[in-house]
């Protein structure tokens, strides 16, 4: 696509993505899965992408937040060129810069809602006091406050998901990479995920890429992106007005 509404705004993007490929081999099959996508990302926006299962999204979504390296293409990340840094260099990169909410969770399951939180909090410097009062602080925000002294086994699947969401904000991540951060989620829970991530983009100026097959989070987006087949086909405003 060389002309999108979002390629001429005189804004500066946050993240550059030019030309990514990505193909899966095994064997003597190689699966073509991301077939050259280029498109820039902007703080502030809560983009979506939408598409298929197997079009290619959880794959983008990794090429671009330092997990899955491209065959071809790049990704710069403000000035940096992310996928020319050594590993080492891209993990502290995405520590400091990068908050993640997985589909799965990624929970340790021996510690409680509040020191899953503190332990990111420990990471990037923060002093004990201060990351216990962000801590519960974003878990009273998510709705966890009964429930922060409990282990992952101990919590439905619902306050699961809050838990990785807290913890993907608690830090103020200049940039937020989401993997269906709603599915697990009724109405009223999804709502407030919803609202957390709109709020993170406007108040922080987070880079929030969201994947979702999720219709709710549609009037929230800045921008929705759809793939299919590993090739973006449309690229257009969501439902959020300023
Ligand atoms: N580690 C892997 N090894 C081999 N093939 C993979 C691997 N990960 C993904 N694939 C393949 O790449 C294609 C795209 O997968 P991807 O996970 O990016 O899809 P998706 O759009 O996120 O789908 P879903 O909506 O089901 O999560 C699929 O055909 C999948 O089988
Ligand atoms: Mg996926």
């Amino acid at each position: 696509m060389s002309e999108t509404p979002y390629s001429n705004t005189g804004e500066v993007p946050s993240i550059r993505i030019k030309d990514i490929q990505r193909s899966y081999v095994s064997g003597k099959i190689v699966n073509n899965v991301l077939k050259g996508n280029t498109f820039d990302l902007y703080p502030g926006k809560l983009t979506l992408i939408m598409g298929p299962s197997g079009s290619g999204k959880s794959t983008l979504l990794s090429v671009i937040s330092g997990l899955l390296e491209p065959d071809s293409g790049t990704v710069h990340i403000n000035d940096t060129d992310i996928w020319q840094l050594a590993p080492r260099e891209i993990e502290k990169f995405r520590l400091d810069h990068f908050g993640f909410i997985f589909q799965g969770f990624n929970l340790f399951a021996s510690l409680t809602a509040l020191e899953q939180i503190l332990i990111v909090l420990k990471y990037v410097g923060k002093k004990e006091a201060e990351a216990e009062n962000i801590a519960e602080e974003v878990l009273k925000e998510v709705g966890l406050a009964k429930v922060m002294h409990l282990k992952p086994m101990q919590l439905s699947g619902g306050e699961k998901q809050r838990v990785a969401i807290a913890r993907a904000l608690a830090k103020k991540p200049e940039f937020l990479f989401a993997d269906e951060p709603t599915s697990a989620l009724d109405k009223e829970n999804g709502q407030i995920v919803i609202s957390m991530l709109h709020r993170a983009a406007r108040v922080h100026g987070t880079t929030i890429f969201a994947v979702s097959h999720d219709p709710r989070l549609l009037p929230h987006a800045d921008r929705v992106i759809r793939i299919e087949d590993g090739i973006i086909t449309r690229d257009e405003p969501g439902g959020f007005k300023e």
